[in-house]
């Protein structure tokens, strides 16, 4: 979702702004814009398109001296990505601007009594509505005009706002959208963003807004208030573990690509210092659930959206072989619109690398009103979802920039294989044995990765010449597998365009198959697992109606090639592991496509990274 950006202090502050909404311009891309305060007047810059169209029409603004303004890059909610449209938005007399990440829900009713008012509107967008709203409350205190309008609207926000009237200052507020702020302890300013990876090449030290806060930013202050009673709110700085250089692309083409490299790496992150290498035991201290609450669990959620719904349902499969617990997957949209039969014997787990998603954080709301523990599995540390649930499993993933998920997806599966260990051990229901050829399997998936990566996009790169240009494609796979057809075909269609499906094998006959012909494209996973011989009979099927093959299995297996050429070598790992190792071809393959098709992998149209709005 947008992308925000505010800075007070001695820097100039359009270089700040624009260094931090290039590190946000995976939130979204369609408009972008900047304000600053000079000799007591707003100058305001928006442009249509990616943050560079903006960069190439505000050469003078760069050296600016101004010490204070907002950044902002959008993705479109209300209005179509144009100019007028952009943010920052202003009221009537254009000395009051704001920024927005969210959605006001009453805008149009709100929109429609301050028209009746007088109030003159330029854009389409409900942002607007802001500005003129605590123009309208405003009587000289920016605060109290703020906290007023804030209490009329309903909806999701994170907004800056700057007044001309206030020059020093900036206000930050928040309600169900993230919003961060930076502090630089060497008296470089503050800062905030709607994401930790802007803040990274100014600060480490952040302080997290909660939902109903709000904050005020100068050169030399930042502190943060109650919305409802205006209180001064004493908040922990949290310093973060990760540096500016990991959200760069070291070299690589892309973010996309980097990330996808980084997985050996992000998996090991995940695991060490949480299981035994010997004994295969795992423990997770933050986990936030005791021995008894695993005993006493007789069901257990898992909610998730897009790619981290899939890494759900493969946890499924992991959780009720080795625990023994029954397992609901649920796409987080879905689950808090539904009656849910939840109460404290659920356990409620959220997987999300962002900690932000509007959906999910919704749901696992809904489950804990209803008495279910809640433990998150996700990337981002001090996020809401990290701050809200009863625990969390981090995954060492490291930020993740590329649009499309990769390295976060591995790590969530990294990380729901040692929750499913935790849960199965606490149990007391899988053998000191069992435990021990588990966790030797998780460790050793890293190093066959790091070893097969550079091999694998070698064959791939060969292998799409022939695959590139086709408008549907097909992915199938079947019980652990299944999960990782369905990320694949994900992959594909998020940055390729390409028309893709992932299905269950055994599935095809009940549909799918007839749309196979001599033109379309089927990725098989068929790893020698317990299901092989089941896939390998599907994909008969296929062959038997001229489909076009790509098969992906273990290495040695010749009779791949009686079916098709077009094979793709894996090694023989523990069958459990197959789904992290299988994501690896599968992200290369819609890597390379995309690239082929000279399509913009990193910030793909109309997605945004992190989604925050229903
Ligand atoms: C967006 C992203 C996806 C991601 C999904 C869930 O749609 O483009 O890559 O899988 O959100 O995000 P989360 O941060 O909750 O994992």
């Amino acid at each position: 979702m947008c992308g925000i950006v505010g800075y007070a202090g001695p820097r100039r502050v359009i270089p700040v702004v624009l260094e931090g909404l290039k590190r946000l311009e995976y939130r979204g891309y369609d408009s972008a814009g900047v304000v600053y305060l000079q000799d007591g007047k707003l100058i305001k810059y928006r442009c249509q398109g990616k943050l560079s169209n903006l960069e190439a029409i505000i050469d003078e603004a760069i050296m600016a001296p101004s010490h204070i303004g907002l950044g902002h890059t959008r993705w479109a909610t209300h209005g179509a990505p144009t100019t007028e449209n952009a943010h920052p938005h202003s009221d009537c007399t254009g000395d009051l601007v704001v920024v927005h990440n969210g959605i006001i829900e009453n805008y149009h009713s709100l929109r429609e009594e301050l028209r009746a008012k007088g109030h003159r509107f330029t854009s389409e967008t409900d942002t607007e509505v802001l500005a003129h709203l605590i123009e309208e409350n405003l009587d000289g205190d920016l605060v109290a005009a703020i906290r007023k309008t804030l209490d009329l609207v309903e909806g999701s926000y994170a907004i800056g706002v700057l007044w001309a009237g206030m020059p020093d200052t900036l206000v930050a507020a928040r309600n169900q959208s993230p919003l961060v702020l930076g502090i630089d302890e060497n008296g470089q300013g503050s800062f905030m963003a709607s994401d930790i990876p802007a803040l990274l090449p100014f600060t480490k030290q952040v302080i997290f807004l909660e939902d109903r806060e709000f904050a005020l930013l100068t050169a030399g202050d930042c502190s943060v208030y109650s919305l409802l009673s205006g209180e001064k709110i004493e908040k922990k700085v949290t310093t973060i573990e990760w540096n500016a250089a990991m959200a760069e692309k070291a070299g690589f083409k892309h973010f996309m690509l980097k990330e996808i490299f980084e997985q050996p790496q992000a998996i090991t992150n995940t695991i060490s210092g949480r299981i035994n290498p010997e004994s295969g035991e795992v423990d997770i201290p933050e986990i936030g659930i005791t021995d008894e609450d695993v005993r006493y669990i007789e069901r257990i959620f898992l909610v998730a959206c897009g790619t981290s719904w899939h890494a759900a349902l493969v946890a499924k499969y992991w959780i009720e072989k080795y625990a023994g617990i029954p397992v609901e997957v649920d796409i987080a949209s879905e689950f808090r619109y539904r009656r849910l039969i939840v109460n404290d014997r659920v356990l409620t787990v959220s997987i999300s690398q962002s900690g932000e998603t509007a959906d999910t954080l919704a749901g696992i709301r809904l489950a804990k009103k209803l008495g279910s523990k809640v433990v998150t599995i996700c990337n981002v540390v001090g996020s809401t979802m990290t701050r809200e649930a009863h625990g969390t499993v981090y995954t060492h993933a490291g930020p993740e920039i590329g649009v499309a998920s990769t390295k976060a997806f591995t790590a969530q599966l990294a990380a729901l294989f040692l929750f499913t260990l935790f849960l199965g051990q606490r149990k007391g229901v899988i053998s000191p044995e069992k435990s021990r050829e588990l966790g030797q399997a998780l460790i050793g998936i890293a190093e066959v990765i790091k070893e097969k990566l550079p091999v694998i996009q070698t064959q791939i790169q060969q292998l799409i010449e022939s695959f590139y240009s086709c408008r549907d494609f097909l992915f199938i796979g079947r019980g652990l597998n299944f999960p990782i057809a369905l990320e694949g075909a994900l992959k594909l269609k998020e940055i390729s365009y390409i028309h893709a499906e992932g299905y269950a094998a055994g599935e095809l006959k009940h549909g799918p198959i007839a749309l196979i012909d001599k033109e379309m494209p089927i990725l098989a996973l068929v790893p020698q697992d317990a299901v092989y011989q089941k896939v390998i009979s599907n994909v008969e099927e296929i062959k038997a109606r001229q489909g076009r093959l790509i098969l992906i299995g273990t290495e040695g297996d010749q009779h791949l090639k009686t079916i098709t050429d077009d094979i793709i070598y894996l090694p023989a790992v523990h069958e459990d592991m197959n789904p992290i190792l299988y994501t690896i071809p599968a992200q290369l393959l819609a890597y390379a496509i995309a690239t082929r098709r000279g399509c913009d992998v990193d910030q793909p149209r109309n997605l945004a990274k992190c989604v925050t709005v229903e």
